[in-house]
């Protein structure tokens, strides 16, 4: 029988300093989980580490650019050095650079994918046989309700998301056999640093929750929830699949 637990699994999660990635580490530990956490910024990387080692033991946070492969061999190093075996990998990390199609830079839409797309893949790959070694994992990669709609976002954030929901079915299919479970959760709009300006804007934050049968914006929260119920062996026979975390929107069609 499993557990509603994570005792004695290893997590990673990228983009965990802030939103839902910060919400996914501290729901991953309380459940007893070990989490390595990443993002860009040292010193909330480190602020966050020591923050959350006042109340839990295995926890580390370092600095490192998911788009980067140097940074992505680090976080590889640390965890083949620490713990060799990996049960959930992350991928939570994501941009967005808000604007109409032909205003884009190549630089620009470049780095939306990278950052959502491409990293996603490498650190999968890459944490492959760590991954592998657990017997029973789980890769968890963070899309959003916009890689099935247009929901405004600008075009590149949108392909690089509809990328990530197709990334986690063909590798859920092809690494069915090595026991690694591949899933996505689409979030609709949630309270976080992300979406920080766009919610202030009492106009559009009202266009949005009109559109929204539960009538408001997610908590990070809730969001880390699923994510989390992702990681544990309770979801055993859960993979290749989209859960849409979305108040009801994509069921609403007036
Ligand atoms: N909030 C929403 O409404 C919403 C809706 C749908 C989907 N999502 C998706 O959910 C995920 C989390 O979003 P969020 O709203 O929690 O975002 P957020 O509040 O902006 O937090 C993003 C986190 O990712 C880190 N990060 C960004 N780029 C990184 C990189 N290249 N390498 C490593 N870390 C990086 C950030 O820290 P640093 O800046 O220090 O690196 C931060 O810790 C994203 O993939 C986003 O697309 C969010």
């Amino acid at each position: 029988m499993t557990s509603w637990d994570l005792n004695n699994k290893n997590i990673l999660v990228t983009g965990g300093t802030k939103g839902i990635g910060k919400a996914t580490v501290v729901s991953c530990l309380s459940l007893g989980a070990k989490v390595l956490f990443t993002a860009r910024n040292e010193v909330e990387v480190n602020a966050l580490e020591q923050e959350l080692k006042a109340t839990y033991t295995h926890v580390k946070g370092i600095a490192a650019d998911v788009s980067d492969p140097t940074d992505r061999e680090k976080i590889k190093h640390w965890i083949t050095d620490q713990w060799e075996v990996l049960h959930a990998l992350v991928n939570n990390a994501g941009i967005n650079i808000r604007k109409a199609t032909l205003a884009y830079t190549e630089e620009e839409y470049q780095k939306v994918l990278a950052i959502n797309l491409l990293a996603p893949f490498e650190l999968s790959t890459l944490l492959y046989p760590c991954l592998e070694k657990a017997e029973q994992a789980s890769i968890i990669n963070v899309a959003s309700v916009a890689g099935s709609l247009d929901v405004r976002t600008g075009s590149p954030y949108g392909m690089s998301k509809a990328g990530l929901i197709q990334q986690s079915r063909n590798l859920a299919v092809e690494w069915a056999s090595a026991g690694i479970r591949v899933n996505t959760v689409s979030p609709w709009f949630t309270t976080t640093p992300l979406t920080q300006n766009l919610l202030a804007n009492d106009e559009k934050k009202s266009n949005i929750i009109a559109r929204t049968p539960l009538q408001r914006v997610a908590e990070a929260e809730e969001v880390a929830a699923v994510i989390t119920f992702l990681a544990m062996d309770k979801a055993s026979y859960v993979t290749g699949q989209n859960w849409i975390v979305d108040g009801g929107l994509t069921a609403n069609a007036l």
